[in-house]
Protein backbone atom coordinates (compact mmCIF):
# COMPACT_ATOMS: atom_id res chain seq x y z
CA UNK A 1 0.00 0.00 0.00
CA UNK A 2 1.59 3.36 -0.99
CA UNK A 3 1.16 6.13 1.64
CA UNK A 4 2.01 9.79 1.40
CA UNK A 5 3.49 11.31 5.00
CA UNK A 6 2.90 14.62 5.26
CA UNK A 7 3.93 16.90 7.90
CA UNK A 8 2.13 20.41 7.71
CA UNK A 9 -1.38 21.08 7.95
CA UNK A 10 -2.15 22.16 4.12
CA UNK A 11 -5.77 21.13 2.80
CA UNK A 12 -6.47 19.21 6.09
CA UNK A 13 -9.90 18.68 6.28
CA UNK A 14 -10.52 19.20 9.68
CA UNK A 15 -14.23 17.36 9.37
CA UNK A 16 -12.17 14.31 8.27
CA UNK A 17 -10.13 14.95 12.04
CA UNK A 18 -12.93 14.82 14.37
CA UNK A 19 -14.98 12.17 12.19
CA UNK A 20 -12.17 9.89 12.40
CA UNK A 21 -11.63 10.33 16.12
CA UNK A 22 -15.20 9.73 16.83
CA UNK A 23 -15.28 6.89 14.62
CA UNK A 24 -12.73 4.93 16.53
CA UNK A 25 -14.09 6.02 19.67
CA UNK A 26 -11.43 8.53 20.93
CA UNK A 27 -12.02 12.25 22.53
CA UNK A 28 -12.86 14.42 19.68
CA UNK A 29 -13.62 18.31 19.23
CA UNK A 30 -14.99 20.74 17.03
CA UNK A 31 -13.20 20.64 13.61
CA UNK A 32 -11.58 24.50 14.32
CA UNK A 33 -10.15 22.72 17.77
CA UNK A 34 -8.23 20.35 16.23
CA UNK A 35 -7.30 22.98 14.02
CA UNK A 36 -6.17 24.84 16.43
CA UNK A 37 -4.53 22.03 18.69
CA UNK A 38 -2.46 20.86 16.07
CA UNK A 39 -0.90 24.40 14.94
CA UNK A 40 0.11 24.49 18.41
CA UNK A 41 2.15 21.28 18.46
CA UNK A 42 5.89 20.89 17.37
CA UNK A 43 4.94 17.97 15.52
CA UNK A 44 2.20 16.81 12.96
CA UNK A 45 2.27 13.92 10.58
CA UNK A 46 -0.72 13.10 8.23
CA UNK A 47 -0.87 9.73 6.24
CA UNK A 48 -2.80 9.97 2.78
CA UNK A 49 -3.87 7.28 0.50
CA UNK A 50 -4.46 8.17 -3.00
CA UNK A 51 -5.09 11.99 -1.47
CA UNK A 52 -7.52 10.67 1.03
CA UNK A 53 -6.43 10.84 4.40
CA UNK A 54 -6.48 8.09 6.47
CA UNK A 55 -4.46 8.51 9.51
CA UNK A 56 -2.94 11.15 11.71
CA UNK A 57 -0.95 11.82 14.78
CA UNK A 58 1.19 15.00 16.83
CA UNK A 59 3.32 15.65 19.90
CA UNK A 60 3.48 18.53 21.84
CA UNK A 61 6.59 19.05 23.02
CA UNK A 62 9.66 21.51 24.01
CA UNK A 63 11.61 19.99 21.27
CA UNK A 64 14.24 19.41 24.10
CA UNK A 65 13.72 16.74 26.37
CA UNK A 66 9.84 16.27 26.85
CA UNK A 67 7.17 15.41 24.60
CA UNK A 68 3.66 14.12 24.61
CA UNK A 69 1.99 12.17 21.63
CA UNK A 70 -2.12 12.82 21.19
CA UNK A 71 -4.77 12.13 18.77
CA UNK A 72 -2.87 8.73 16.98
CA UNK A 73 -5.36 7.25 14.88
CA UNK A 74 -5.88 5.71 11.63
CA UNK A 75 -8.99 5.63 9.72
CA UNK A 76 -10.66 1.64 10.71
CA UNK A 77 -10.58 -0.14 7.34
CA UNK A 78 -6.57 1.08 6.95
CA UNK A 79 -5.78 -0.16 10.27
CA UNK A 80 -3.39 -3.03 11.28
CA UNK A 81 -1.66 -2.98 8.18
CA UNK A 82 1.21 -0.32 9.22
CA UNK A 83 -0.16 2.92 8.63
CA UNK A 84 -0.07 3.55 12.69
CA UNK A 85 3.39 2.08 13.25
CA UNK A 86 4.91 4.83 10.64
CA UNK A 87 2.69 7.73 12.17
CA UNK A 88 4.18 7.11 15.31
CA UNK A 89 7.71 6.13 13.94
CA UNK A 90 8.36 9.25 11.77
CA UNK A 91 6.67 11.30 15.28
CA UNK A 92 9.59 9.82 17.08
CA UNK A 93 12.14 10.67 14.67
CA UNK A 94 11.80 14.01 15.07
CA UNK A 95 11.92 14.19 18.89
CA UNK A 96 15.54 13.41 19.37
CA UNK A 97 16.71 13.29 22.61
CA UNK A 98 13.13 13.73 23.88
CA UNK A 99 11.21 11.84 26.87
CA UNK A 100 8.17 10.70 25.31
CA UNK A 101 4.82 9.81 26.90
CA UNK A 102 1.27 9.72 25.73
CA UNK A 103 -1.68 7.55 27.64
CA UNK A 104 -3.51 4.32 25.74
CA UNK A 105 -6.62 4.06 25.39
CA UNK A 106 -7.78 0.87 27.12
CA UNK A 107 -6.79 -2.10 25.17
CA UNK A 108 -4.24 -0.18 23.04
CA UNK A 109 -1.45 -0.52 25.19
CA UNK A 110 0.25 -3.41 23.19
CA UNK A 111 0.57 -1.40 20.27
CA UNK A 112 2.59 1.30 22.01
CA UNK A 113 4.57 -1.25 23.64
CA UNK A 114 6.20 -2.21 20.57
CA UNK A 115 8.25 0.90 20.28
CA UNK A 116 9.60 0.14 23.81
CA UNK A 117 6.85 2.53 25.66
CA UNK A 118 6.48 1.29 29.20
CA UNK A 119 3.51 1.76 31.80
CA UNK A 120 4.23 4.43 33.92
CA UNK A 121 3.32 3.75 37.98
CA UNK A 122 2.69 7.36 38.72
CA UNK A 123 1.86 8.79 35.87
CA UNK A 124 -0.78 11.89 37.21
CA UNK A 125 -3.73 13.55 34.82
CA UNK A 126 -5.92 16.33 35.26
CA UNK A 127 -8.75 16.01 32.88
CA UNK A 128 -11.62 18.26 32.38
CA UNK A 129 -13.46 14.95 31.64
CA UNK A 130 -12.68 13.33 34.56
CA UNK A 131 -15.92 11.51 34.90
CA UNK A 132 -15.52 9.94 31.48
CA UNK A 133 -12.13 9.36 31.58
CA UNK A 134 -13.00 6.64 34.77
CA UNK A 135 -15.44 5.01 32.56
CA UNK A 136 -13.31 4.89 29.90
CA UNK A 137 -10.15 3.10 32.16
CA UNK A 138 -8.01 5.64 32.16
CA UNK A 139 -7.84 6.75 35.58
CA UNK A 140 -8.65 4.73 38.64
C1 LIG B 1 -4.02 2.00 17.56
C2 LIG B 1 -3.80 2.36 16.09
C3 LIG B 1 -3.29 3.81 15.97
C4 LIG B 1 -2.75 1.41 15.52
O1 LIG B 1 -2.57 1.71 14.15
P1 LIG B 1 -2.58 0.55 13.09
O2 LIG B 1 -2.22 1.13 11.78
O3 LIG B 1 -3.89 -0.17 13.18
O4 LIG B 1 -1.45 -0.40 13.69
P2 LIG B 1 -0.31 -1.16 12.89
O5 LIG B 1 -0.91 -1.89 11.73
O6 LIG B 1 0.80 -0.23 12.60
O7 LIG B 1 0.09 -2.21 14.00
C5 LIG B 1 1.40 -2.34 14.44
C6 LIG B 1 1.47 -3.43 15.43
O8 LIG B 1 0.69 -3.13 16.58
C7 LIG B 1 -0.28 -4.15 16.77
N1 LIG B 1 -1.51 -3.52 17.15
C8 LIG B 1 -2.29 -2.73 16.39
N2 LIG B 1 -3.37 -2.34 17.09
C9 LIG B 1 -3.24 -2.92 18.32
C10 LIG B 1 -4.03 -2.93 19.49
N3 LIG B 1 -5.19 -2.30 19.53
N4 LIG B 1 -3.59 -3.61 20.56
C11 LIG B 1 -2.43 -4.29 20.52
N5 LIG B 1 -1.63 -4.34 19.44
C12 LIG B 1 -2.05 -3.67 18.36
C13 LIG B 1 -0.42 -4.84 15.44
O9 LIG B 1 -0.81 -6.19 15.63
C14 LIG B 1 0.95 -4.75 14.88
O10 LIG B 1 1.77 -5.75 15.42
P3 LIG B 1 2.71 -6.60 14.45
O11 LIG B 1 3.62 -5.60 13.80
O12 LIG B 1 3.38 -7.54 15.39
O13 LIG B 1 1.75 -7.24 13.52
C15 LIG B 1 -5.09 2.21 15.24
O14 LIG B 1 -5.50 0.87 15.30
C16 LIG B 1 -6.21 3.09 15.71
O15 LIG B 1 -6.40 4.18 15.21
N6 LIG B 1 -7.01 2.60 16.64
C17 LIG B 1 -8.12 3.35 17.16
C18 LIG B 1 -7.69 4.63 17.82
C19 LIG B 1 -6.73 4.41 18.95
O16 LIG B 1 -6.97 3.57 19.80
N7 LIG B 1 -5.65 5.18 18.94
C20 LIG B 1 -4.67 5.13 19.98
C21 LIG B 1 -5.14 5.92 21.13
S1 LIG B 1 -4.04 5.79 22.44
Amino acid sequence: MEIEFRYDMTGVDWKDVTQTLQSVGMSYHEPDEHCRAFAASHTTVFAYREGRMIGFGRAIADGVYQAVLYDIAVVPEFQRQGVGTLIVQKILERLPGCNVILYAAAGREGFYEKFGFRRLKTGMALFTNAQVMTQKGITG
